[in-house]
C-alpha cells in the first residue's frame, strides 16, 4: 500500500529516479571536477535484476513514474531492456530518461519502441566552442542532432535542460527561448546548485527572478502555464510560440513541500532528498538476503526520516554531499 512511501509530512512519493551508472562521456563544469570522480567498482553497482527487483517493489508501493539517470544512462548496455521491462510493470504510467544526448541519437528509436515516454536532454550552450569549455569534451553537433531526432520521433515536449552560470552561458538565454518558437521544445533554465567538487558560488548562480525578467524584457510578458503536481519547473510560454520555457528554482524558491521524489543510485543507495546526506544501502540488504518485506521496512524507515525541507543555499554549499554525477540530479 501507499503507507510505505508516505513520509511524516504526508508527502506521497510516486516518482522514482534511478541512476544507472556513475560514468559519463562529458565532464560538465557544474557537475564534476575536471579529473572526474572515483567510480564504484562494477560488482558493487546494481545489476539489471537488482534494478528491476527494486523498481517492482517501489511501483507496487505506489510509484507510477520512473526516470533513468546517470552519470550518462546511455552508457549502460541494458538501457533498452530496462526501459521495456520497467514500462511493462503493472501500475507504471511513465518511464523517462535524462541524457546528455551525446550517444543518445542512435538508441532513440529503440528506446521509444521499448516504451520510453519522457525525454529530457541537457544542453547548456548553442555555441560549439563554448560547449567544449563547459563540458570539457567534443560532441556539440551530436547533442543537437539527438534533440532534433527526438522531436522527429514525436517526443512532445522534448525537455532541454540548461544550467545557467553567470558569465559562462547566461548571455544565451534569449537564443534558447528563440528555439521554442517553432519546435515542441520545453527549454528549462536551471539555477546552478552546489554539489561536491563543482566549485559553486552564489555569484555564479543566476536567480529565477533575474532570468524571468531578462526573458520578458526581450520577448514581452510570458504566459504562465500549469505546473503539474510534483514537477520542479515553473512553466511559461512566449505567446504564440509552439514550445515553452520553464525555470527550475532549486536555490531561490525551493519546492520541498510538494516533493514526490526518491532516488536509487547506481551503487544501490537510497537517497530520500537530493540534498540530504542520509542514505541507506538497498544493495547490501538484497545481497544479504532481505525479503521484499525487509526491503519495504528499510525504505519506509528511510522515507520517514525525510526532512520537511532542505537547508538554505549557503548551508547546502557547505554541507557534504555526493558529486552530482553520482546522484543523477
Ligand atoms: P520531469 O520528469 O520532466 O519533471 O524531470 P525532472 O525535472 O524531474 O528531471 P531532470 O533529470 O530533467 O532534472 C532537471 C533538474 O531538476 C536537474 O537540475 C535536477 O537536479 C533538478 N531536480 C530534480 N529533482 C529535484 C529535486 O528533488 N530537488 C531539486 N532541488 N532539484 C531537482
Ligand atoms: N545544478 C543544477 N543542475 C545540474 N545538473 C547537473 N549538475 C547540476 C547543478 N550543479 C543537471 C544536468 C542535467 C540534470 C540531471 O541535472 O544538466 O540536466
Ligand atoms: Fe555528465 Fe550530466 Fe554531469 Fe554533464 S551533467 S557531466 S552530462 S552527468
Amino acid at each position: 500500500g501507499d503507507q510505505v512511501l508516505t513520509d511524516t509530512f504526508g508527502r506521497r512519493h510516486t516518482y522514482l529516479r534511478i541512476s544507472l551508472t556513475e560514468r559519463c562521456n562529458l565532464r560538465c563544469l557544474y557537475c564534476m571536477p575536471e579529473e572526474g570522480v572515483d567510480l564504484t567498482p562494477g560488482e558493487q553497482l546494481l545489476s539489471t535484476d537488482e534494478v528491476l527487483r527494486l523498481a517492482r517493489l517501489f511501483v507496487a508501493a505506489g510509484v507510477d513514474k520512473i526516470r533513468l539517470t546517470g552519470g550518462e544512462p546511455t552508457l549502460r548496455s541494458d538501457l533498452v531492456e530496462l526501459t521495456s521491462r520497467l514500462s511493462a510493470l503493472p501500475g507504471i504510467k511513465a518511464v523517462g530518461l535524462t541524457s546528455n544526448g551525446l550517444t543518445l541519437g542512435r538508441k532513440l528509436a529503440a528506446l521509444k519502441d521499448a516504451g520510453l515516454s519522457l525525454l529530457n536532454i541537457s544542453l547548456d550552450t548553442l555555441l560549439p566552442e563554448r560547449f567544449v569549455a563547459m563540458t570539457r569534451r567534443q560532441g556539440h553537433d551530436r547533442v543537437l542532432a539527438s534533440i532534433w531526432k527526438a522531436v522527429e520521433l514525436g517526443f512532445d515536449p522534448v525537455k532541454v535542460n540548461v544550467v545557467v552560470m553567470r558569465g559562462v552561458n547566461d548571455d544565451e538565454v534569449p537564443a534558447f527561448v528563440e528555439l521554442t518558437r517553432h519546435a515542441p521544445l520545453n527549454v528549462r533554465f536551471i539555477e546552478y546548485m552546489p554539489f561536491d567538487g563543482n566549485v559553486w558560488s552564489d555569484s555564479k548562480m543566476v536567480p529565477f527572478r533575474e532570468l524571468l525578467s531578462s526573458v520578458q524584457e526581450r520577448f514581452g510578458p510570458l504566459e504562465r502555464c500549469l505546473d503539474p503536481r510534483g514537477e520542479v519547473a515553473k512553466n511559461y510560454r512566449v505567446p504564440g510560440f509552439q514550445g515553452s520555457v520553464s525555470f527550475i528554482t532549486s536555490m531561490t524558491k525551493a519546492f520541498c513541500s510538494d516533493c514526490n521524489r526518491l532516488r536509487v543510485m547506481a551503487d544501490g543507495n537510497l537517497k530520500v532528498c537530493l540534498f540530504g546526506a542520509s542514505e541507506v544501502s538497498l544493495r547490501d540488504a538484497m545481497r544479504e538476503g532481505a525479503s521484499d518485506d525487509d526491503l519495504r521496512a528499510i525504505v519506509s524507515a528511510a522515507v520517514d526520516r525525510k526532512k520537511a525541507a532542505h537547508a538554505g543555499m549557503f548551508e547546502l554549499a557547505a554541507a557534504p554531499n555526493r558529486a552530482m554525477v553520482k546522484i543523477g540530479g
